[in-house]
């Protein structure tokens, strides 16, 4: 990739200098995944390895609430986004004070925050999950009803496996919204035997006409795992991309849809946050301390 070797090169030694690590999101194009990431991985997985970072400084290629948890995460750290306009329509469909008022809505049922939210919705939440633990987080808690916010989708997809009631948002992730039952039966005419697998923000419908749903790592997992000779992944564009590097035998069905928040972070931007040390993510004290409890709490389930 001969446009991208200025910006790598020049990437590599500000890590060494700056004493670095570039965490990133499946959803990353391939010139940042395969060649400036250190960890790479699902939201959940992310967060996790944000704990056992070795580093000053934490450039998260991702969106602001992946950057935000690993700042909760690593309080002692400086951690950086390379452009802070990177946000997720499921963060921006839900307030601190709407948590508020479903909590009198529905006294004393128990709040699971999806991490797609800001630190001051975590803030509000007994517990946080992502798309890889939301049925062992229900089961954790042990409660006949929930409430589960904000995506209204993903709720829908673990009520679906559960006897526990619960309760969701209308929030709904603007990428996987508009994948439609209709284009998985297209999908299957046009290349029979095809595998397909769905992330769990999909449409109920969806999930349940797909072969498989689960986060982006479980995705990228039942690939290594099944070896299927032709696969769809009905998610980010990027993810294909990606996980088709390890698997040259595999033949990867491309229709998917771009994530605008995570397609803002670039090679250009990173060099220029790791040169500018620039954007350094905050977090009110006081909203930190609660918010990282229901991150932390989420795992150790
Ligand atoms: P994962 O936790 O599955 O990586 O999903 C994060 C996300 O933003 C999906 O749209
Ligand atoms: Fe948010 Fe959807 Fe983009 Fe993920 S893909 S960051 S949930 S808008």
């Amino acid at each position: 990739w001969p446009a991208f070797a200025d910006d790598i090169g020049a990437i590599l030694a500000l890590k060494r200098e700056r004493n670095a690590v570039i965490l990133a999101h499946n959803y990353q194009t391939p010139e940042i995944f395969h060649c400036v990431a250190d960890i790479v991985g699902d939201s959940l997985a992310l967060a996790r390895k944000a704990m056992t970072v070795d580093a000053d400084l934490i450039v998260l290629a991702g969106v602001h609430f992946m950057a935000e948890t690993a700042k909760l995460l690593n309080p002692g750290k400086t951690v950086l986004i390379p452009d802070l306009a990177a946000g997720c329509s499921l963060a921006d469909s839900i307030t601190a004070e709407d948590v508020r008022l479903m909590r009198l809505r529905y006294p004393g049922v128990p709040v699971i925050t999806y991490v797609n939210t800001s630190a001051a919705v975590k803030a509000e939440s007994d517990i946080c999950c992502t798309s890889g633990n939301a049925l062992a987080v229900v089961k954790s808690l042990n409660a006949p009803r929930v409430i589960m916010l904000p995506d209204e989708y993903l709720a829908r997809n673990v009520a679906a496996q559960t006897k526990v009631e619960i309760i969701a948002w209308k929030g709904r992730c603007e990428v996987h919204e508009r994948f439609t039952a209709i284009d998985i039966r297209e999908l299957r005419e046009a290349h029979p035997g095809v595998t397909v697998l769905a992330h769990p923000e999909c449409p109920p419908e969806v999930v349940a006409e797909a072969d498989f749903a689960g986060s982006t790592a479980a995705m990228s997992d039942y690939v290594g795992r099944h070896k299927p000779a032709r696969v769809v992944l009905m998610t980010e564009c990027s993810m294909s991309d990606n996980v088709a590097v390890a698997h040259p035998d595999v033949d990867f069905v491309r229709p998917c849809n771009l994530c605008p928040h995570m397609k803002r972070i670039t090679l250009a931007n990173i060099r220029a946050a790791l040169e500018q040390n620039r954007h350094i993510v905050t977090i009110d004290p006081r909203v930190a301390e609660r918010a990282r409890w229901a991150v932390e709490r989420m795992l150790f389930v």
